[in-house]
Parts: C-alpha cells; sequence; structure tokens
C-alpha cells in the first residue's frame, strides 16, 4: 500500500485557493503554526519511543537500498544525520544548506497550496514534525516525518534534482492561475515520489514514494511493472491512485532532465490541463517503455 503523499493533500486536497488547512481532519496542531505554516520543531517531544520507530523504519529501508536505490540518493541519505533517531532539523539543514542552499523546515503536516510552493520556491523544504505511531509502520494516511525527512530530503542533497525542486515550487502560483493543479500535482506526483531513474548498474529508485515505503521499494523494479520513458506531456495527463501500489513508473536519464522540464511546463500546463486524463496503469502505442 502506498501512503498518501504530500502531493496529493497538497496540490489536490486541499484544493487552490485554501486559505487555511482543515484542522479538525489532520493529525497536526496548526494552532501553533506562523502565517507561513512553519511550528518550532521542538525536539524534547520526541521520546525513546520515537527514536525507536524512527531507526526501525530506518534500518529496514536501509537494508533494502543497495539494490533499489539511486545512488545519489544513497550517498545523499549517508551524508544527513538521519541513522540514529528523529533528525534534528537544524543539524540536517546544516549539511544540506552547504550542499545545495535547501533547508527543513517543520510544519504540522499538510499545508495550503500557496504556502507549500512559496516554501520550494525559497529552497525551504517542509517537513512534518510528528512520526508515525508503531502500529502505522506500513501504511500511513498522512506524510509524517519519516516519509518527508528520510523520503525526501537526501535528493535534495543532488544539485540538478534540487534546482529542480525549487523551479518546480516557482511554477506553483502560476498552475494555480491557470486553474492546473492537478497536472502539476501528477508532475510530482509521478517523479518526485514514484520516479525511477536509469544508471550504469540498471534501475534504480530515487522517488519519495518508493523508498519510504518498503512495499513500494519492493514492487517498483520487479518484472512486469511497465516503466516508460519520462515524457512531460505524458506524465502530466497520467492519473494516479494514492491507495494501491503503483502501476507503472517513469524513468529518467538524468536529474537535468528534471530541471529542463520545467522550461516547458508554462506552454504544456494549459494543454494538460483541457486534456482527457490518461488512467491509472494505462499503457499508449506511443509509449516507450525502458
Ligand atoms: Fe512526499
Amino acid at each position: 500500500m502506498a501512503n498518501k503523499h504530500r502531493a496529493e493533500a497538497k496540490v489536490e486536497g486541499l484544493g487552490p485557493g485554501a486559505g487555511s488547512p482543515p484542522p479538525a481532519a489532520l493529525r497536526g496542531n496548526y494552532a501553533a503554526a506562523a502565517a507561513d505554516f512553519t511550528v518550532p520543531q521542538r525536539m524534547a517531544d520526541h521520546g525513546a519511543a520515537d527514536h525507536a520507530t524512527w531507526r526501525l523504519l530506518y534500518r529496514r529501508q536501509a537494508a533494502l537500498l543497495p539494490a533499489q536505490a539511486a545512488s545519489a540518493f544513497r550517498a545523499g541519505l549517508a551524508a544527513l544525520p538521519f541513522a540514529d533517531g528523529v533528525p534534528d532539523f537544524a543539524a540536517a539543514s546544516a549539511v544540506l544548506r552547504r550542499a545545495t542552499g535547501w533547508v527543513l523546515v517543520a510544519v504540522p503536516g499538510l499545508i495550503p497550496d500557496h504556502a507549500f510552493f512559496a516554501h520550494l520556491a525559497a529552497r525551504r523544504f517542509p517537513v512534518t514534525q510528528w512520526l508515525r505511531r508503531p502500529e502505522e509502520l506500513d501504511y500511513i494516511v498522512e506524510p509524517d516525518v519519516f516519509h518527508d525527512a528520510f523520503g525526501h530530503v537526501p535528493l535534495l542533497m543532488q544539485p540538478a534534482f534540487a534546482d529542480f525542486m525549487a523551479a518546480y515550487g516557482a511554477l506553483g502560483a502560476l498552475a494555480m492561475a491557470q486553474g492546473a493543479l492537478r497536472p502539476l500535482a501528477r508532475l510530482y506526483w509521478h517523479l518526485v515520489e514514484f520516479g525511477l531513474i536509469r544508471e550504469a548498474g540498471g534501475l534504480r529508485a530515487f522517488g519519495a514514494g518508493i523508498l519510504s515505503s518498503a512495499a513500494e521499494t519492493r514492487h517498483a523494479l520487479q518484472a512486469g511493472v511497465p516503466r516508460l520513458r519520462f515524457d512531460l506531456g505524458r506524465a502530466l495527463r497520467t492519473d494516479y491512485e494514492i491507495d494501491r501500489l503503483q502501476p507503472l513508473h517513469f524513468v529518467i536519464d538524468d536529474y537535468a532532465e528534471l530541471f529542463a522540464a520545467m522550461a516547458e511546463l508554462p506552454r504544456l500546463l494549459p494543454a494538460a490541463r483541457d486534456a482527457a486524463p490518461i488512467p491509472p496503469g494505462a499503457l499508449l502505442p506511443t509509449d516507450r517503455q525502458v
């Protein structure tokens, strides 16, 4: 089962123009948040049980990474202070800032589109403050600190991917003005959450939705799962389902492809908004399978 990811709720679930999230429906404490939806991290709130849960999740995923994860993800993870427990965001930010100029900011959970995009454009990655409970190791409805930090932050150490994420955030306002949040969310889902890259040793995963989930990690590179050469227009039109293993993945050759694709977005978003969606997992005669 896939987690529900930030792309889904942030870019779609709360909808364009949502002034504030509905606190009653979300787990985090939104009353404590600033106008940009950030909160202090409050490491003291994470007791021994949280750190033990984190280490269990970390060890389980780390064991899967050598055969499944992109080399940039593994290198980024190794450089970050993530192995020993729920990470301190200030310490992680110091490492990340030196690599690519990004920092982490704590948030109560999912935040509205405009705030999410503004953070990304300013190279601030919003990371949920709280950790899942032990009975939620394999499935959680909202993204937590493990998904957000372990899943997303290692690749933000990679310069071209880091540039892409900032450019994506900068285009968020345009997509909202165009009424094109849905295609923008699909791009985030298929690449940021579930993207694959072709490396010298074969296909590897870099998406956070894959690499923060044991089930998705085992599934993504299995035989029989369609893997398509990344095509921006195709990805913008391809619908997805959040509550099942992903039925197909897009494959890039280089993270610079993603940054380059951002130059095409202003032209392609309105076309994708107006086109018929491609159903989840559907294959087209024009697809290039990898
Ligand atoms: Fe995510």
